[in-house]
């Protein structure tokens, strides 16, 4: 018979064995920082997702070093990106004088397919020494593909072996593996986000790009593994097979930080002070001589309320006084958490009016009955209250009738928060995929879609080149551009990521751009400039000119991404094709060009290359030319 006191021994020995700290990220591997959740050691990050870091044990002179293993082999890591959940490795490199990859004996790169990583779409394969029964696969092995640029400009052995194909990775059979075996091909390598336009001599050095799956709440074994934000439960996933930290209350799990952290709602700190005062003279009265001592704590509390109040009073002051420096311009105003309380009824989820990567908006109502837009910035790495003071009062000081207005802030609560002006008739997105609830939807004619297209770049000219400093809007999309009562456009949310602090590491816990509008050079320098604006601008105009999303799942996995997939049409002279059905109904041949012009100004914003691509202003003056062709053809009619 077991007694008890061996059991309670058991169950300590369990929980001993149990990862005690689950949600500690990993320490730097030299000086390379080890995001979560990637673990290097059973005491660090999740456990489901182990690198090696190699500190190469005894050998002073070499660099730590992390590593990838695979099924049987491993691979440096050359950059990780934790908020994309990304990270690269190099490939394998050759046999010395054969064409034949080292990893050859294992079959090439294999992954793990119980792990939860694979290999991306954003890599461009190149396949070499192939047998002729590459020729009968469907990837392009023919004389033109761009493996034999590649060859012809890298020479080495593998001319000597002349058959080569190329091929984009990421399909279902290359998720988790490129393979290579003598009756296929001996040797490959691979490019993240190449520009196939670009000369050997400018590509990238060799990379394999892979990607992680979100990480789970982390698996514990009792409560002392969990932190006090979360509970040690079973997990439904598993039937209760496998016990995790799920988070307490309404907090939510953010698998970027391994966190159980607010779902992005405004919260009031001081919130729970009242009650707990109220709870404090409640426990006082109830005792011997209750209201002697209750009079003179509530003369205290009196006393300390006006202080506080008086102090608040100064501090909105001063805030006043940062906001309007330099007197030029709009005034900003400073809200109070309680004017922003009122505005949204108390944060009442009936006024939510969306939630995006950077917070949730709220409609709300001023006391004078005025509707404003209030949103709630989820900043994940904050700047302090002057900063924000100070940025919202550079962003309130932009004006132009294509900008959302900016009114002022508020830095009481929580989170910071912004107020807008509100713009009756919802983003752009909606519209477009035929969201919008109205009375009467209303569907938006190309000259709607050439017009909100002008006022967009202008606006987006105008931070670029007007405003004093330089705004970059860092997240242009169609779910920022709002549309009024006229169908004029309006774009919103500019200049929000001044309000965080951008890591100089890429390794930045603040999200930046939206996946399908980022531009493929932040993926080598971790920057967004003015022309980043430029090429999410470029996947906007693709978005009114075919209706469809930047990212859609349901198009073919080569085509996921609007941009890929239209560049491919535009290459193949099948741009009309992808033109919304609707639009192309009924119309001349001019409105026809205007929709190419469009298509290739957009062909034109998406060049791989920055400085290829046109700036904002010259963007805005080609859609106005453009528009006056348009409206040229209803003169003609
Ligand atoms: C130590 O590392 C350096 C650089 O990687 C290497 O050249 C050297 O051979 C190593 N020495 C030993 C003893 O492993
Ligand atoms: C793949 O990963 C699973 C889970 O960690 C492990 O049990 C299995 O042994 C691995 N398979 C190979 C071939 O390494
Ligand atoms: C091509 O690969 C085969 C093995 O599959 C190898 O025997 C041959 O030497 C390679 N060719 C060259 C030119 O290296
Ligand atoms: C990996 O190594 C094991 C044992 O050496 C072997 O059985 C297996 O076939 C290898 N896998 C691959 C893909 O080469
Ligand atoms: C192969 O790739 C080349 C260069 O990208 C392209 O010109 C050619 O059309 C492609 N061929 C096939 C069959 O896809
Ligand atoms: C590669 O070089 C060969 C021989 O010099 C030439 O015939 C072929 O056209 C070149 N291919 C490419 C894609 O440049
Ligand atoms: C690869 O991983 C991503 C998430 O990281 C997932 O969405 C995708 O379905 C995976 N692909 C395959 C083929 O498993
Ligand atoms: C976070 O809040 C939003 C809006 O309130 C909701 O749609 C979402 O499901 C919440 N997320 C979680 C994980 O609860
Ligand atoms: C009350 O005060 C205590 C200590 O000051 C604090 O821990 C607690 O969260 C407060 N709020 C409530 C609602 O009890
Ligand atoms: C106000 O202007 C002065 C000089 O013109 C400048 O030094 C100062 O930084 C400005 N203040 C703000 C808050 O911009
Ligand atoms: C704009 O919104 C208003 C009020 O929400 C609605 O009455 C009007 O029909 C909308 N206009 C268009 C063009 O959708």
């Amino acid at each position: 018979m077991v007694t008890p006191k061996l059991l309670l021994f058991t169950a300590a020995l369990l929980s001993l064995a149990a990862v005690s700290t689950p949600l500690k990220p990993c320490p730097n591997c030299g000086s390379t920082p080890v995001p979560y959740p990637l673990s290097t050691s059973p005491t660090c990050g999740d456990q489901s997702y182990r690198i090696r870091c190699d500190t190469g044990t005894g050998n002073t002179t070499k660099q730590p070093q992390l590593l990838f293993d695979t099924v049987n082999d491993s691979y440096p890591i050359t950059s990780i990106s934790g908020p994309t959940q990304r990270l690269v490795i190099s490939p394998s490199p050759l046999l010395p004088n054969a064409c034949v990859a080292e990893d050859f004996p294992h079959q090439g790169l294999q992954l793990n397919s119980s792990l939860p990583f694979n290999v991306t779409s954003a890599n461009t394969i190149v396949y070499l020494n192939c047998s002729d029964s590459l020729l009968r696969s469907p990837l392009n092995c023919s004389s033109s593909s761009l493996c034999h640029s590649y060859l012809n400009s890298t020479g080495g052995a593998c001319l000597n072996a002349p058959l080569c194909c190329t091929f984009r990775a990421g399909g279902s059979s290359t998720s988790y593996m490129i393979r290579v075996r003598s009756s296929g091909c001996s040797a490959y390598t691979s490019f993240v986000n190449l520009d196939q336009g670009l000369p050997v001599a400018r590509w990238p050095e060799p990379g394999v790009e892979i990607q992680w799956v979100s990480p789970r709440e982390p698996v514990c074994a009792a409560q002392s593994d969990c932190d006090d934000r979360s509970t040690c439960g079973p997990d439904p996933v598993t039937s209760g097979a496998e016990r995790r930290c799920f988070c307490n209350g309404v907090l939510v799990w953010d698998p970027i930080v391994g966190l159980c952290a607010e779902n992005t709602t405004c919260h009031d700190p001081d919130g729970c002070e009242d009650s707990n005062r109220t709870a404090l003279i409640a426990g006082l009265t109830s005792g011997v001589g209750g209201t002697l001592v209750a009079a003179a704590v509530a003369a205290f509390l009196y006393k300390r309320h006006r202080r506080i109040k008086e102090a608040q009073e100064r501090l909105t002051r001063e805030r006043e006084e940062i906001l309007n420096a330099n007197g030029t311009g709009r005034a900003a105003k400073v809200f109070t958490g309680k004017e922003i309380k009122r505005a949204t009824n108390n944060f009442d989820k009936d006024r939510l009016l969306g939630s995006g990567g950077y917070g949730e908006v709220y409609k709300g109502f001023l006391n004078d009955g005025s509707a404003v837009a209030i949103k709630c910035a989820k900043l994940g790495n904050s700047k302090g209250t002057d900063q924000i003071l100070n940025e919202v009062r550079i962003l309130c000081q932009v004006n132009h009738r294509c900008l959302v207005r900016l009114l002022g802030c508020c830095v009481e609560l929580e989170q910071p928060i912004l107020v807008y002006e509100f713009i009756e008739n919802g983003t752009l997105s909606d519209h477009l995929r035929g969201l919008i609830t109205t009375a009467k939807p209303r569907h938006l004619s190309w000259e709607d879609r050439l017009r909100i297209a002008h006022d967009t770049a202008e606006g987006l000219a105008y931070l670029h080149f007007s405003a004093v400093p330089p705004i970059y809007h860092r997240d242009v999309k169609s779910s920022n551009i709002l549309l009024d009562e006229k169908m004029n456009a309006k774009v919103s949310d500019f200049g929000l990521s001044r309000l965080a602090h951008v890591d100089l590491s890429h390794v930045s816990t603040c999200a930046q751009g939206t996946l399908g509008y980022l531009d493929p050079e932040y993926y080598r320098n971790y920057q967004l400039t003015d022309k980043s604006d430029v090429y999410s601008f470029g996947v906007v105009l693709l978005e009114l000119l075919t209706s469809q999303k930047a990212i859609d799942f349901t198009r073919e996995s080569d085509d996921v991404n609007l941009a890929v997939y239209v560049q491919r049409m535009v290459a193949e002279e099948r741009l009309l094709e992808v033109v919304d059905p609707v639009l192309k109904d009924g119309v001349s041949d001019l409105e026809r060009d205007t929709m190419k012009a469009i298509g290739f100004l957009a062909v034109g914003c998406l060049e791989e290359r920055r400085q290829n691509r046109p700036s904002m202003k010259e963007v805005a003056e080609e859609i106005e030319y453009i528009m006056s062709i348009a409206k040229a053809k209803v003169v003609e009619n």
